[in-house]
């Protein structure tokens, strides 16, 4: 039996792979998170009995130290982080506090014996790419604004108490990620849910720059993989699909998809933090998952059936 600590396991990302991880009923799941941006309704369904839930700020160490000295944790998934982002450039000194959450959780972990923590990183520790696509050895990080250097901070912690505390990681770096459940200020779920309604879409600038999308599914599975199969010790693997699609492509893409008679209207560029481009080298993931990544056209069918039965729910 595994004890298991998900931070920000009441969202999206965190919320998938806590529910994942519970599917084997010899893992206990410790669910923790501020419900800053995460949900009851998000967190994770287990037949097993074996899901908990406590409420708590990661970043205040008493919090976290209580749940660490009351419950042994084996293995880490710290996934808790202030995301979004116009939340994120709106607020950058909370974005900052973050730091003190990847600070008590390594501290904790190494207090603990934990076995490994696994960190989601973000694919914006690469910044304005230097090189397309962005592998994980040999592209330069070009982090700047706070989301991303914590991002980056967060990485070198993890590979310091390793280098003196020999605590084990692997750092996920996440690229944009879409599915049921994700808030609705993220671009894929926002896209559709206006496309859905007959509204138009907007889209910062004009809609040139480029993002790859990674269906939930696909991410969970690389990353249960690599936990399940002791794999990438001590490493860090890009989690993302590497199929580039302008923004405005996406935008017709869905309007084409669902149907909807929206129009696409542009807003003035965002002056900082949306790159021109973003592409992961994902051949450690692919090898990982030794099949197909799930089509964006697949995923977008599935994610519109998800958001209009939701709807037919609330109404
Ligand atoms: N969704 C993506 O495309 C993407 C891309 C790159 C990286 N990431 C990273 O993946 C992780 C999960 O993101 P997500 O998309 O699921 O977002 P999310 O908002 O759905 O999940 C984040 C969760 O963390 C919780 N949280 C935030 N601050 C906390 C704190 N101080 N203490 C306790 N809980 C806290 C929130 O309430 C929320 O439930 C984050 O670390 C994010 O930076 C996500």
């Amino acid at each position: 039996m595994a004890r298991i600590l998900v931070t920000g396991g009441a969202g999206f990302i965190g919320g998938a792979m806590a529910e994942a991880l519970a599917k084997d009923p010899e893992n206990e799941v410790l669910v923790f998170d501020n419900l800053l941006t995460g949900a009851l309704c998000k967190l994770p369904r287990s037949e097993n009995n074996n899901v908990h839930f406590i409420q708590g700020d990661v970043n205040h160490f008493e919090d976290i130290a209580k749940v660490f000295r009351a419950w042994d944790f084996e293995y880490v998934f710290h996934y808790a982080a202030l995301v979004g982002v116009l939340r994120t450039l709106q607020s950058p000194i909370k974005v900052l506090e973050d730091i003190d959450g990847i600070r008590n959780v390594l501290e904790l972990s190494k207090i603990g014996n934990v076995k490994r923590v696994f960190y989601s990183s973000s694919s914006e520790v690469y910044g304005e790419p230097f090189e397309i696509p962005q592998n994980e050895q040999t592209t330069p990080l070009n982090s700047r604004l706070p989301y991303a250097i914590v991002k980056n901070v967060g990485e070198a912690y993890l590979r310091s108490f390793h280098q003196e505390h020999q605590l084990n990681y692997t750092i996920f770096r996440f690229f944009n990620t879409y599915g049921p459940k994700q808030s609705d200020d993220f671009v894929m779920t926002k896209f559709i849910k206006a496309a859905l309604k007959g509204d138009d879409i907007t889209i910062y600038g004009d809609g040139a720059q480029t993002r790859t999308f990674c269906h939930i599914k696909d991410n969970v599975a690389a990353c249960k993989r690599i936990f399940e199969a002791n794999l990438h010790l001590n490493d860090t693997v890009n989690i993302g699909s590497d199929k580039e699609i302008p923004i405005i492509d996406l935008a017709k893409k869905i309007l084409e998809i669902s149907q909807g008679n929206g129009k696409i209207i542009h807003l003035p560029a965002l002056s900082e933090g949306d790159m021109t481009r973003r592409c992961p080298d994902n051949s450690k993931m692919k090898n990982i998952l030794q099949r197909e990544l799930i089509s964006l056209e697949d995923g977008i069918k599935e994610l519109c059936e998800y958001l209009k039965e939701e709807e037919h729910v609330r109404n």
